[in-house]
């Protein structure tokens, strides 16, 4: 049997939710994972240290008894952010970021950002603390195609942005453009990019395959295999740094997704380390998934590598076809599809 010992890798991007959908699916991020960077865009949104740390506590008292999963938590960014919430934040032990969300780009995005401009003063605050800016990069205008709005964001948003500030640290999130890879790729400041499970084994086609798949259906949208999907897969397993895993996972109730207004997100962390290690085999990148599972992030985050480690080993597997959980059900990604890596637990 073939067997790959890795350092245990973190989620530098995951939805967990609240109440029992959360208490459902934290304990699968928990079983894989050492951390995770939990986002903050729940209804109302997390937007202070205080409601960070009054969520933090309930994900904490849903883990199992023994778990030492320790969540990173985020701010959600609104026009109303201040210098003051940045410097709270920076002064805590367990926040870790800022998200910024376009207002209108996503899930629970209403209270997100409508003119970065005004933010200039928080945001210079940011990057004297270093404290990194998540950024869901896509742009929200009705008249920009759905398929170009990371493009466009990088163009009009993001590059004038770290024009202004040169030093502000920044993870462009779950990345899905040849476009955001050669972006990343070329900066000159820190920099980084989360690549979901998702976007590495899957494009747009898997969307529209037969009819219409809402389970496929996230944003940013999948995009195109060539150059798009393709992009996404060279830089996961290229080596580089400044790539890294974020999943994204994202738990919707199925009722919610397959509607005639479907909502947006894959729930991938029921297999979230052997859905990467799917897509790196398939590469022929398998020895390159430790790099970009277990030591680039915490890098770049400024945190030690996780000192315990898991196992995999080469032996097919059926996912469930769906979860039931309390209240909700879920069917994850790879639904009823084979993959050749298992956890060993
Ligand atoms: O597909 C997505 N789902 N993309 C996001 O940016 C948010 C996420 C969610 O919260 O459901
Ligand atoms: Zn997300």
């Amino acid at each position: 049997m073939v067997k790959l010992k890795l350092t245990r890798p973190d989620d530098w991007h995951l939805h967990l939710r609240q109440g029992s959908l959360m208490s459902s699916v934290v304990e699968m991020t928990a079983r894989q994972m050492g951390r995770a960077v939990v986002m903050p865009n729940l209804s109302p949104p997390i937007r202070t240290v205080g409601e960070s740390l009054k969520y933090r506590s309930e994900i904490i008292a849903s883990l199992p008894k023994q778990s030492s999963f320790n969540p990173l938590m985020t701010l959600y960014l609104t026009d109303q952010t201040t210098k003051q919430d940045i410097i709270d934040a920076s002064q805590n032990e367990h926040v870790y970021a800022v998200k910024l969300y376009p207002a209108g780009a996503t899930t629970n995005s209403d209270d997100g950002v409508t003119a970065l401009s005004s933010l200039y003063s928080t945001i210079e605050q940011m990057q004297k603390e270093e404290m990194p800016l998540l950024i869901h990069g896509e742009v929200t205008h009705a008249e920009v195609d759905v398929f170009d709005r990371e493009k466009v964001f990088i163009e009009t948003i993001l590059d004038p942005l770290l024009k202004r500030f040169p030093e502000l640290k920044v993870v462009l999130e779950h990345i899905t453009t040849k476009e955001a890879v050669d972006f990343v790729t070329d900066a000159s400041q820190d920099i980084a990019a989360t690549i979901t499970a998702h976007h590495l084994l899957a494009n747009r086609n898997h969307m529209f395959l037969g009819g219409i798949k809402p389970h496929y259906y996230c944003l940013p949208v999948l995009k195109r295999r060539a150059p798009h999907q393709e992009s996404l897969i060279k830089a996961a397993t290229s080596g580089n740094p400044r790539f890294f895993l974020g999943t994204d996972s994202a738990p919707h109730d199925r009722l919610h997704k397959e509607s005639a207004c479907g909502c947006a997100g894959v729930f991938s962390a029921h297999a979230a380390i052997e859905l990467y290690a799917e897509a790196f085999d398939k590469a022929n990148k398998i020895e390159r998934l430790e790099g970009f599972a277990s030591h680039y992030g915490a890098d770049f985050y400024g945190l030690d590598r996780n000192k315990d480690t898991i196992m995999l080993e080469k032996k097919s597997w059926q996912v469930p076809d769906i979860f039931e959980f309390s209240g909700a059900e879920v069917v994850p990604f790879f639904s009823g599809e084979d993959l050749s890596w298992r956890l060993v637990s």
